[in-house]
């Protein structure tokens, strides 16, 4: 439970807010490189409830500068990208990617006036086939988070995006939940095309896992732990790093690992972007073709995307929505899948959805398994109010090599202990982990 202060503190976003003000100091991805081109159409983007237009000029640069033109306000997403800026169709007046007005048509050619007359931007780095924003108050920014798969060659990678019609912090609050898989994803009956069919079968017999919970210096390390049979426990270690960025622990040996980042859009919707990678190999096209195809928690298959607008992200929203009951099944729910619902995000957005979009913590009631998402709101929580009363940026801002950490899944003895047996495992170390990117 929280007081109504701390969850409007902890989930309100916009400019000004003590939330919002921490978020911007970090960097936030919110495109993958692909949706915008050299001269080609600009994307809508909304973030933090700030309207804004991402565009790429003639050299290839990434922009992003506000919607509304500076002059008298119409949208700059129906300019004219090209000769290295975006010009407003209302009187001409064109920006290029840092926000500065290179061209003023509608003036006299011997005014000046475009030299005072400066857009809204804010830098970009674009690393890993994706482009991040920094929105915060510093002129230079802070590095970008070592996140391992920024290090990891493109084709290793496969990344994707997803709306959801909540607040940002119920919607990560879920991908730390590990209780919920007992339940929410739970197939009735053995999934034959499943490589965790021995994790399920843990999940269902032990649907009450012990939960451990570390303070780190990038966040919070979440452990869960069920009873496995023959006196052994089976460990699953989620990440969540500030302020918005989750790691799930993989599956089976030499695995395929997989990040996202809940980005808030404004106060009630958000978009998770995520991706999994293989550390040491390129995806074959077969893999390639299943990955993009089937639902996670980051992506919507095929037959489930609405179809495509220019809204902000309007590429990367859900055709099942709460008017639509998500599709569930009663049938399958008697048959098949405990939740009736068969895409895999739906199962997590039924639930989340129907909280509100910003969930009353004031009524909830919290039990053992909830331990790490309350840790994680501590972080939030404790990190926004510092921020806010010493205006010290949270550490890792400038360490970004406490992001190289792993999530983690094992096999240990009741009296091993979870922390000291992972934590060479849950570095990004060649030296140790030999799946690690050469
Ligand atoms: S409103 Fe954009 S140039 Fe006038
Ligand atoms: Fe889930």
């Amino acid at each position: 439970m929280l007081s109504a202060t701390d969850n409007e503190l902890m989930t309100h976003v916009g400019a000004g807010t003590p939330m919002g003000n921490l978020m911007r100091e970090y960097w936030i991805p919110f495109l993958l490189s692909w949706e915008i081109e050299a001269d080609g159409s600009p994307e809508r983007v909304r973030l933090l409830g700030e309207d804004l237009v991402a565009f790429r000029d003639s050299s290839g640069k990434p922009g992003l500068i506000a919607e509304n033109c500076p002059h008298r306000g119409a949208s700059l997403y129906f300019g004219r990208n090209e000769n290295g800026g975006l010009a407003c169709i209302y009187h001409g007046w064109k920006f290029d990617v840092s926000g500065r007005c290179v061209e003023m048509p509608s003036e006299p050619p011997t005014s000046n006036f475009h030299e005072k007359v400066a857009g809204l931007s804010y830098p970009l780095v674009e690393k890993g086939g994706v482009i991040w924003a920094y929105m915060g108050r510093e002129s230079v920014p802070p590095p970008l988070p070592g996140l391992e798969w920024l290090d990891v060659p493109e084709d290793q990678v496969i990344a994707s995006k997803r709306v959801q019609y909540s607040n940002w912090v119920q919607a990560m609050e879920g991908d730390l939940d590990q209780s919920h898989l007992s339940f929410t994803h739970r197939w009735l009956k053995p999934n034959p095309n499943s490589i965790r069919t021995g994790v399920d079968v843990i999940r269902e017999k032990d649907s009450h896992p012990h939960f451990e919970v570390l303070d780190t210096d990038y966040g919070v390390l979440v452990g869960c732990s069920r009873e496995a049979g023959d006196g052994q426990k089976y460990w699953r270690l989620s990440q969540h790093m500030m302020p918005f960025h989750t790691i799930t622990p993989p599956y089976g040996d030499n695995p395929t690992r997989n990040w996202r980042a809940w980005v808030p859009i404004d106060d009630h919707n958000v978009f998770v972007i995520g991706l999994t990678f293989h550390p040491n190999r390129a995806f074959t096209d077969k893999e390639r073709t299943r990955l993009e195809s089937s639902a996670n928690v980051w992506t919507i298959s095929p037959e489930n995307r609405a179809p495509v607008t220019s809204a902000p992200f309007g590429r990367w929203r859900p055709a099942l929505t709460v008017e639509n009951d998500f599709h569930q099944d009663r049938e399958l729910q008697k048959t098949g899948i405990y939740s009736g619902i068969a895409e895999f995000w739906a199962q997590d957005a039924a639930p989340q959805l129907t909280m509100g979009t910003i969930y009353n913590r004031t009524r909830e009631h919290l039990g053992t398994s909830d331990g790490g998402i309350i840790a994680v709101r501590r972080r939030l929580l404790g990190a926004a109010k510092k921020f806010a009363s010493d205006g010290v940026t949270p550490p890792e801002i400038s360490h970004p090599e406490v992001y190289q950490i792993r999530a983690d899944a094992l096999f240990l003895q009741p009296d091993e202990s979870w922390v000291a047996r992972t934590a060479d495992r849950r570095k990004v170390n060649v030296a140790v982990n030999p799946d690690s990117p050469q």
